[in-house]
């Protein structure tokens, strides 16, 4: 295979140019971090079952009418995407508290949110990623008003649609990272999903027992995460592969 151009390296993706102009192929790594990527480590086939549960959200996503970045699977670490500019807000969707919610607020994890809440973090590294409000997001310019409004619309659209899928394998699904980016026509752009929507950016818990099917076993060091990952694709129908 001829030399690729690596665009980007991330911490658990690199993102390499694609084979036409506008394209990106993004390649899913078995890294995992946490805090920040203070704690590091593997999970071991991670970004084969990552790139196979995104591919599958997305394209059901799309089936709903949510626009995203996916084009195809071309293997098992590796999906081509149509590429954008990340809008540099993660937009946090909780159904139920847990994780830093719980911590900043002294709420239990495991309480069930009266309604649907939506969180925005900027996205910057070195500042950890901090919770702003939209004012801010407003203030700065990372995004219109009109972005937000569509941004807002389609998380909770992904939400209702993934809450149910989830309930339809037996998993509740308690929070998740989403990112959005600007498709260039001319001067004109449209939001559209970005990234991937995984076990690493999404809580998910068993509905009868309330394991962790996610990422937070790795982060509380609770061991299980590759078995977790391949759990949930084994109840999506993507493994084993037919
Ligand atoms: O840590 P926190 O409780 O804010 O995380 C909320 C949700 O967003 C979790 O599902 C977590 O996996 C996800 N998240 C993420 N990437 C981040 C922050 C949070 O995927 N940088």
């Amino acid at each position: 295979m001829s030399r690729r151009r690596q665009i980007y390296e991330g911490k658990a993706k690199i993102l390499y140019e694609g084979p036409e102009p506008g394209t990106i192929i993004q390649y899913f790594k078995d890294d995992a971090t946490a805090f920040n990527a203070e704690k590091k480590g593997t999970i071991n086939g991670k970004g084969v079952i990552n790139n196979k549960i995104s591919e599958h959200i997305f394209t059901r996503l799309e089936l709903i009418g949510i626009p995203s970045h996916f084009i195809r699977r071309l293997n098992m670490r590796e999906q081509l995407v149509k590429q954008v500019e990340i809008v540099p807000i993660e937009v946090i969707v909780r159904n139920v508290a847990a994780g830093s919610l719980s911590k900043r607020l002294g709420i239990e994890e495991g309480t069930p949110l009266p309604h649907t809440l939506l969180e925005y973090c900027y996205k910057d590294d070195a500042l950890g990623d901090p919770l702003v409000a939209e004012e801010h997001i407003a203030c700065f310019g990372w995004a219109t008003q009109e972005e937000m409004q569509d941004i807002s619309a389609m998380a909770i659209r992904i939400n209702d649609f993934m809450a149910g899928m989830f309930a339809g394998i037996g998993i509740k699904l308690i929070d998740f990272k989403l990112e959005f980016g600007r498709l260039f026509d001319g001067d004109f752009s449209r939001i559209i999903l970005a990234d991937e929507i995984s076990p690493d950016g999404c809580r998910l818990w068993d509905i009868e027992t309330n394991e962790k099917l996610d990422k937070d076993r790795f982060r509380r060091d609770l061991g299980g995460e590759a078995e977790a990952y391949q759990e949930v694709a084994r109840r999506l129908g993507l493994f084993p592969e037919g």
